[in-house]
């Protein structure tokens, strides 16, 4: 992977890599990120691609200010007060996408909030600039690894994967940033500790509520696993009932398919689709999903987990 120097041009080409779909990682004040333009859902697929997640976790959207995030986000009063004092810096919200929010469903793992940070690192922000669009980035780590704080954690874990690494020397902070989400009556929720203390938050906000593991958060944020579809879903269908659109993968699907994921059988470009096709079977009312077959192996095994999910039994609660 190529090693862009932020000095002699290494930026803009940096930039013009996320610009063209591709994936770049760079310093933030937290750990290396692997960026990906937010808004494109090919190239989100690609971050979940490279980094080998078994399944679609929510990813954190980087922008260079306040008033770029409220493009994408609705802020309540608490969340105000968080990122005037926090903001850039090692601090994550979790809120509600805007009505129109252009953001990738994929980034959201099909969720109605979006998780969004201004980074307090000059370069990272000189190259949010740089590449006009927001960057969805995870940290960049292969998933189950520990996260990087230099370019060479990032090409150690990651060669080969990714179009290259923007050198912004060696994380300041070296672990994640705090991630804050909030319950349905508007209470502040630390979703993960991080680069920010929890003093240091309340402080600012108030008290924080606890997420719990166990599912009994109070966070709405946090019922990750449970987007699904309105309609039922019936998984590895080879037909296609009566009353069922049929979501389908591959050419031979594709004489009873209502949505392709992808006709030439690419599992990124069928993650890429995956979401806002759930999406506009929920827009078009179907009564019942059919999903057919998609192989279990790279993308396809984080697809085949939300499938599953979409399928599972419906909790009461969400
Ligand atoms: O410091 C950091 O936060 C680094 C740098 C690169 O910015 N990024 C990072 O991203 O750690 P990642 O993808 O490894 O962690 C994202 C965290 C996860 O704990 C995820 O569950 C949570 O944020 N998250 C993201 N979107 C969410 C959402 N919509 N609701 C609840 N949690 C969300
Ligand atoms: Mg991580």
């Amino acid at each position: 992977m190529k090693i862009f120097m932020p000095q002699n041009g290494g930026l803009d080409e940096a930039a013009a890599e996320i610009r063209a779909g591709n994936l770049v990682a760079f310093a933030t004040e937290t750990v290396y990120g692997l960026g990906g333009n937010a808004l494109d859902d090919t190239a989100v697929a690609k971050i979940y691609e490279a980094k080998g997640r078994p399944s679609f976790n929510p990813l954190i959207v980087h922008v260079p200010d306040i008033a770029t995030a409220r493009k994408y986000v609705t802020f309540n009063e608490t969340a105000e007060t968080l990122a005037a004092t926090f903001w850039p810096g090692a601090l994550t919200l979790v809120l509600p996408r805007t009505e129109d929010c252009p953001v990738s469903k994929l980034a959201s793992a099909g969720m109605e909030s979006l998780a969004i940070r201004v980074p307090g690192h000059r370069l990272a922000l000189e190259f949010l600039k740089a590449c006009d669009r927001p960057l969805a980035a995870p940290s960049a780590n292969p998933s189950g690894r520990i996260s990087p704080t230099s370019s060479q954690h990032v090409i150690e874990g990651l060669e080969g994967r990714i179009a290259g690494v923007l050198e912004g020397g060696s994380c300041a902070i070296g672990v994640e940033s705090a991630v804050v989400g909030f319950s349905e009556t508007g209470q502040p929720v630390l979703l993960r500790p991080g680069g920010i203390t929890r003093e240091a938050l309340e402080a600012a906000a108030g008290p924080l509520l606890d997420h719990k593991a166990d599912g009994t958060s109070p966070s709405p944020g946090m019922q990750l696993s449970h987007y699904a579809p309105e309609a039922p879903v019936r998984l590895n269908a080879t037909e296609k009932r009566d009353g069922e659109a049929f979501l389908g993968f591959g050419l031979a699907q594709e004489p009873i398919a209502d949505i392709n994921l992808s006709r030439t059988g690419d599992l990124t470009e069928a993650a890429a689709k995956l979401f806002s096709a759930l999406h506009l079977f929920d827009e078009m009312k179907v009564t019942r999903i059919a999903v057919g077959p998609v192989p279990e192996v790279g993308l396809g095994r984080a697809i085949n987990d939300r499938l599953r999910r979409a399928a599972a039994p419906r909790d009461s609660n969400d």
